[in-house]
């Protein structure tokens, strides 16, 4: 997709979700590019009287609501929260998603879990018929060398992510290392996140399989707008 066609098509799904949220309510804030559309969008609406508060996913997430002027707290003062606003990697037509590119998933999972409604944005390249994206998994790094061959015995090609300079895994916000593994399409992918769940060590994969009940994704296409 062309770049600038793309970045139309996540600002509209950002300002859309954005247009979603209620006063008085406090909102979970995910990570990345559409998310912070929804953010820009929040920003404007709080100018114009919106009162919320946002649960940030990561150090980014918290930094681009302060420039919005999106009053902060945190899950532990609400572990009850009306809404998630979030990004994926890829969405299946069951709404069982791929998230983590930013590798932001595993405070991202937490909030999907304490939110009554998770509204997902995304840009209409990545509704698949079929996940096939690679899964990141969020690892303690002392567990790395198991959880790469458990990985690989569920059927993974593992690689540890590495920043930019290729000198050294990047560190998560909770200061782990991320594993991301090409599983190809993935059939089941329900039951491959609870596999991936039980290998010690893991703290969580970017699969999020069990929210598709309380899930609606916005998928923008240019200035238009899809809800599925
Ligand atoms: C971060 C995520 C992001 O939401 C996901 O990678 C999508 O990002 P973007 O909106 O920049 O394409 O899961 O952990």
């Amino acid at each position: 997709m062309d770049a600038s066609l793309l970045a139309e098509s996540k600002r509209t799904a950002g300002y859309r979700a954005a247009e979603m949220v209620e006063d008085g309510t406090v909102i979970g804030l995910g990570t990345g590019s559409t998310v912070f559309f929804a953010m820009e969008r929040l920003g404007e609406r709080i100018g114009d009287g919106l009162s919320i508060a946002g649960v940030p996913t990561s150090y980014q997430a918290a930094q681009r609501a302060r420039e919005y002027g999106i009053p902060l707290t945190t899950l532990d003062e609400h572990p009850e929260i009306a809404l998630a606003i979030d990004g994926a990697d890829q969405v299946d037509p069951g709404l069982c998603l791929i998230k983590g590119r930013g590798a932001a998933h595993l405070r991202e999972k937490c909030v999907a879990d304490a939110a009554d409604a998770v509204i997902i944005v995304i840009d209409a390249a990545k509704m698949t018929g079929r996940l096939d994206a690679v899964v990141p998994v969020e690892v303690l790094p002392f567990a790395c060398g198991l959880v790469s061959r458990r990985l690989k015995d569920l059927g993974g090609l593992p690689a540890l992510r590495e920043g930019v300079k290729k000198d050294g895994p990047i560190i998560t916000d909770n200061g782990n290392f991320v594993i991301d593994s090409d599983f190809g399409e993935i059939p089941d992918p329900v039951s491959l996140e609870r596999q991936i769940a039980g290998i010690p060590g893991v703290l969580g994969s970017g699969l999020f399989t069990t929210f598709s009940g309380k899930i609606r994704v916005v998928v923008g296409e240019g200035r238009e707008f899809r809800i599925v």
